[in-house]
């Protein structure tokens, strides 16, 4: 095939067509965890995914992963059909996912020393590698603790060891499931910069996903909108800011326009807005009394 026809299915990073997925055989039990999702990421974008819980941004990921398969429609990375886990997509985690027993390069180092048993790299490849992992642990701001045990760090380290670990290999894309929600806020700030710091340097196509509406769209360049029952997409939003981001726009009224916008939308959509309407009938009528 030439170049100047290749389908967008082949020029774009991921692209994902009229994807299903339902978990459970028996029609009884079977839950429609996503429907007809459509959605192209280009090359080096920043996509943050939202949306009440249970709509199955946790379900995508998983299937971008290739830790799940999907029932119908296609997806494909870099052209090639998603059949399963590769080193090119890496995934971080909400809980901390270190291996306890490795220190902290050692669990940077540790799928590259996986691929150097499997694969018989020569001594100066692992000197690359170790080269690499050098200018991650300076990349997250931990050198200094590279030889402490993930029982010595905070939370906040431990993603941002988890976060290089993910990139030794350097991905193609790397697929964070609310890598921060453990964390707590002020942590979760230097998380964001720290984060888009990295996506500056390291150029990796991100796919994050947050129940962090302000989160979301600091982060993104654009934001995806999910629904739940059965999982979709409700709509998409490029976020009118800059592309470099600072703490100061989150008072800008088009973050605070587009973040009352999506909270609406998510209300809507999880049943909330009939829940607090309920409340709000309930506390009129005791008011009564
Ligand atoms: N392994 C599974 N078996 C059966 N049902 C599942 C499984 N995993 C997810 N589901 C269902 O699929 C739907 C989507 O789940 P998913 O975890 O993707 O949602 P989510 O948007 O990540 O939710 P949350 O925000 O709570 O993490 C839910 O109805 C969930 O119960
Ligand atoms: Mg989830």
């Amino acid at each position: 095939m030439s170049k100047v026809h290749m389908s967008k299915a082949h020029t774009s990073k991921v692209h994902i067509q009229q994807l299903g997925k339902v978990f459970g055989t028996a029609s009884a039990n079977a839950v429609p965890a996503l429907q007809d999702v459509n959605l192209v990421v280009e090359d080096g974008e920043f996509v943050t995914l939202v949306g009440a819980s249970g709509c199955g941004k946790s379900t995508l990921l998983r299937i971008l992963a290739g830790l799940e398969h999907h029932s119908s429609g296609s997806v494909h990375c870099n052209g090639a059909a998603i059949t399963g886990p590769s080193a090119d997509r890496a995934m971080v985690f909400q809980h901390y996912s270190l291996y306890p027993w490795l220190n902290v390069m050692d669990n940077i180092k540790f799928s590259r020393r996986l691929r150097v048993n499997r694969e018989n790299l020569s001594s100066s490849d692992v000197e690359t590698a170790s080269g690499r992992a050098d200018a991650l642990l300076d990349l997250i701001g931990l050198s200094k603790v590279a030889k402490a045990y993930p029982n010595q760090l905070s939370g906040g380290m431990q993603q941002r060891v988890a976060i290089a670990r993910a990139l030794m290999g350097q991905p193609a894309m790397l697929l964070m499931d609310e890598p921060f929600g453990a964390l707590d806020a002020q942590t979760r700030e230097v998380m964001h910069d720290l984060i888009l710091h990295i996506h500056r340097i390291e150029k990796t196509t991100i796919v994050f996903v947050t129940h962090d509406v302000d989160e979301a769209i600091y982060l993104g360049q654009r934001v995806v909108l999910m629904q739940p029952r059965p999982g979709r997409i409700h709509s998409m939003y490029s976020v009118p800011l800059p592309a470099r981001r600072n703490h100061q726009m989150k008072h800008a009224p088009e973050f605070r326009a587009l973040k009352a916008e999506i909270l609406a939308r998510i209300r809507e959509s999880s049943g909330m807005a009939t829940d607090l309407d309920l409340l709000d009938k309930l506390s009129r009528a005791a008011d009564a009394i």
